[in-house]
């Protein structure tokens, strides 16, 4: 049973750009956020199967809705996120005081390491990827190794689009990997490709990448993902997954998708 963290999208809109997604001259709809927000939360739980858990939305948030932003949880640990940007940093303590509440044992990092949590920590159970540059720093996965006492493989980002790990990487429950590999530097890219086999690697191709194919949910043999991934949703159905597209159209304006709006707590 996956559980997964959500934050309703009631203050949800284009208040600042912090990605090249973002335009506040290109707002969001309130009232779609909410309906296609909605529609991604009914077909993880009566499709996928997944149990959801939810926090408070809180004024002046816009962002909070991305929870997988908040923290990196294992084994009822939580290393919760220092945002690089100023206009997110305000979501720290939010996502803070859930993590206490729900009695998960909180280990912050220094205050001066940037880390966006499991937006830029993505795996499988063997090993993780890690990514840095564009938002977490590459020196907080030493310290993340130790904490969680797993193998952390730090992969470079360089695409300003692909941002965050989980734009450009999909780590599928079979061992299967979505990724995008222009959104990696070249070291990077080999790193991806000694880890996981050729055959179990898609690279999803560029108007699919750039729709967030890759910020797909997994449950089992589920995955939730953007509309718009034709090419995705076929390789996905011939490795035996069961692809479900949900259009989440206004959150990509924030440069998020289906699964920045979910933190996996377990
Ligand atoms: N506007 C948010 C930001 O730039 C979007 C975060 C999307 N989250 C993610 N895990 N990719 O930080």
């Amino acid at each position: 049973m996956s559980r997964l963290l959500m934050c309703p999208p009631d203050y949800f809109g284009i208040e600042y750009e912090i990605n090249p997604w973002m335009r506040v001259s290109n707002q969001s709809d309130g009232d779609r956020a909410r309906t296609q927000w909605q529609a991604l939360t009914r077909v993880l739980e009566d499709e996928a199967g997944a149990k959801l858990e939810f926090m408070e939305p809180v004024p002046g948030l816009p962002d909070l809705v991305f929870t997988a932003n908040a923290s990196v949880l294992h084994e009822g640990k939580a290393v919760p996120s220092r945002f690089r940007h100023p206009e997110r940093q305000r979501e720290e303590r939010h996502f803070i005081d859930w993590f206490t509440k729900k009695g998960y044992e909180v280990i912050k990092l220094d205050a001066e390491l940037y880390f966006e949590g499991a937006g830029d920590v993505l795996g499988f159970p063997e090993f993780w990827f890690g990514g840095y540059r564009q938002r977490t720093d590459i020196r907080a996965y030493d310290k993340l190794s130790t904490i969680f006492s797993k193998i952390i493989l730090p992969v470079e980002l360089v695409d300003q689009r692909f941002y965050h790990l989980d734009t450009c990487l999909c780590p599928l429950s079979g061992g299967e990997l979505l990724y995008f590999p222009p959104a990696f530097d070249s070291y990077a890219q080999t790193v991806i490709a000694a880890h996981v086999e050729q055959s179990k690697r898609f690279a999803v191709p560029s108007p699919e990448a750039e729709r967030f194919a890759c910020n797909a949910v997994c449950v089992d043999r589920h995955v939730v993902l953007p509309t718009g991934c034709p090419e995705t949703m076929a390789w996905l159905n011939q490795h035996g997954y069961i692809p479900h597209p949900v259009d989440l159209d206004e959150f990509l304006k924030a440069g998020g998708s289906a699964k920045c709006l979910t933190l996996a707590l377990d």
